[in-house]
């Protein structure tokens, strides 16, 4: 028996959710343009597009939103969130920001420029276009265990170090802006970096003088897994190695809609360097707001400030964590092939296993995207080639390393029920597998495609 870690918390609040018939999600998906993103929310049944802003906040946020303090300047809110901050990441200053891409918005162009690169255990989508918006190039530097679906390792988020030192030199240390550790490499599978390897990548960066941004949008996953997976962390708390994974790094960009529970925000986190800050405050002020609500209303930084508290919660992140877990035990009993093990907010399903029959360029994970929503009405989306897009040099497709069809999962939303669901949707698409055909894109924008693109099925 698989172990399901049951709920810590208990329902106050419902949201009807319906199953339209098989007929008529063909007619909503052909609508869409095969884009999952043109569909509407109305006529999704298990919503797995993403984690980010679809959590369900607890009634103490709730509670939160209705004192959040609304002054333009030196709101209570505004004061709460540093403090909660503070407590867990023990860095001098803040900034929130509306989201993680303000904050990648605000900070990038601090560090890059033309002819400088960023290098990463792997950039986030948006991380990467807000690289290449500041005229730099993004270089990827995961572990190869990474590119291996089926092989166990304990942290295949962690950067290539070895790799990394080439690159350096490659490049030169002087046009390496910035070293971004994303936690948990969300691009990699919702993958944990250790902390052997975050203190590694610091290490090389110090000696190079180059400065390191952690990614923080899912820091509390990554934390909880260093707690499970890494010798000498079983006894310490979340915040504990909360403190110690940031202490590595100079800066931080995260997105608040991940693991501080909250529908929208961000928040920028710089460790003790006053004049970094001053430019973080100074680029925010015309971007995103005046530094004490940064794009956000004062209710919303009030649940940021409690969010961030309760996504630290050793009960929550086993729950949590554990609902991917069920996910990919019973996959596994299934013969379904997936980024193993599983990641902490999302389970990353090997489409190029599941349907080898279709190139990279007629996009297998969005392939098996369409057919989840066709099959039960499951949102999910591509995490591989048609995501890449075109390379910006040559404008040809790009063949990314994975082909994921990635299930996302809401914090605190769905049921073990809703897991079954899932599971059973895909075991079906397996029997028909070798049937499906690729799709091909009709009308791509120049920028982050896969939002608008338009697709259709090749025949
Ligand atoms: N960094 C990482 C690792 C992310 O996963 C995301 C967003 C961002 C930055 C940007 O944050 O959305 O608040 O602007 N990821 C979402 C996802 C959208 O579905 O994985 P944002």
């Amino acid at each position: 028996m698989t172990k399901y870690y049951a709920e810590p918390f208990k329902i106050k609040m419902v949201e009807p959710i319906k199953m339209l018939t098989r007929e008529e999600r063909i007619e909503k998906i052909k609508e869409a343009n095969y884009n999952v993103f043109g569909l509407k929310s109305d006529d999704v049944y298990i919503d797995l597009l993403t984690d980010s802003g679809t959590g369900a906040m607890s009634d103490k946020q709730w509670a939160g939103i209705m004192v959040g303090d609304e002054a333009y300047s030196g709101s209570r809110s505004y004061r709460n969130l540093i403090k909660s901050a503070q407590d867990i990441f023990d860095y001098e200053y803040f900034q929130p920001v509306h989201q993680g891409r303000a904050a990648e918005k605000v900070v990038m162009p601090i560090f890059l420029e033309k002819g400088k690169v960023a290098i990463s255990n792997m950039h986030f989508d948006t991380t990467r276009a807000h690289v290449e918006l500041a005229g730099a190039r993004a270089v990827d530097c995961v572990i190869r265990e990474a590119l291996d679906t089926v092989n166990y390792h304990p942290f295949k988020g962690n950067m290539d170090n070895e790799r990394l030192e080439k690159l350096i030199e490659e490049y030169g240390a002087e046009n390496v802006g910035m070293i971004i550790i994303t936690v948990t490499n969300n691009s990699a599978g919702g993958q944990p970096v250790s902390m052997e390897n975050i203190k590694k990548t610091s290490e090389i960066a110090k000696s190079y003088n180059i400065p390191v941004c952690i990614d923080a949008a899912r820091y509390a996953e990554n934390a909880y897994f260093i707690k499970k997976r890494e010798a000498g962390y079983e006894d310490k708390s979340i915040k504990e190695i909360a403190k110690e994974m940031f202490s590595y790094a100079d800066i931080f960009t995260m997105s608040a809609k991940k693991d501080a529970i909250i529908n929208m925000g961000g928040l920028i986190g710089v460790k003790n360097d006053a004049e970094i800050f001053e430019t973080v405050k100074a680029r925010t002020i015309p971007l995103e707001g005046f530094i004490s609500y940064g794009g956000l209303a004062g209710r919303d930084i009030e649940a940021m400030a409690i969010g961030l508290q309760e996504g630290t919660d050793f009960d929550y992140l086993q729950y949590r964590v554990g609902q991917i877990e069920y996910l990919a035990a019973k996959l596994d009993e299934a013969g379904i092939a997936f980024q193993s093990p599983a990641g902490g907010h999302a389970l990353f399903i090997d489409a190029k296993k599941m349907l080898p029959q279709v190139p990279y360029y007629e996009f297998p994970a969005q392939t098996l995207a369409l057919e989840l929503y066709i099959e039960a009405g499951i949102r999910s989306c591509d995490i591989g080639s048609y995501m890449m897009g075109n390379n910006p040099d040559t404008g040809e497709q790009i063949e990314s390393e994975f082909e994921f069809t990635r299930l996302a999962v809401p914090r605190r939303v769905y049921t073990q029920s809703h897991l079954d669901v899932i599971v059973e949707a895909l075991k079906a698409i397996k029997e028909r597998a070798s049937d499906l055909k690729g799709y091909k894109v009709t009308w791509e924008p120049a920028i982050l495609r896969h939002f608008t693109a338009k697709l259709m099925p090749l025949e």
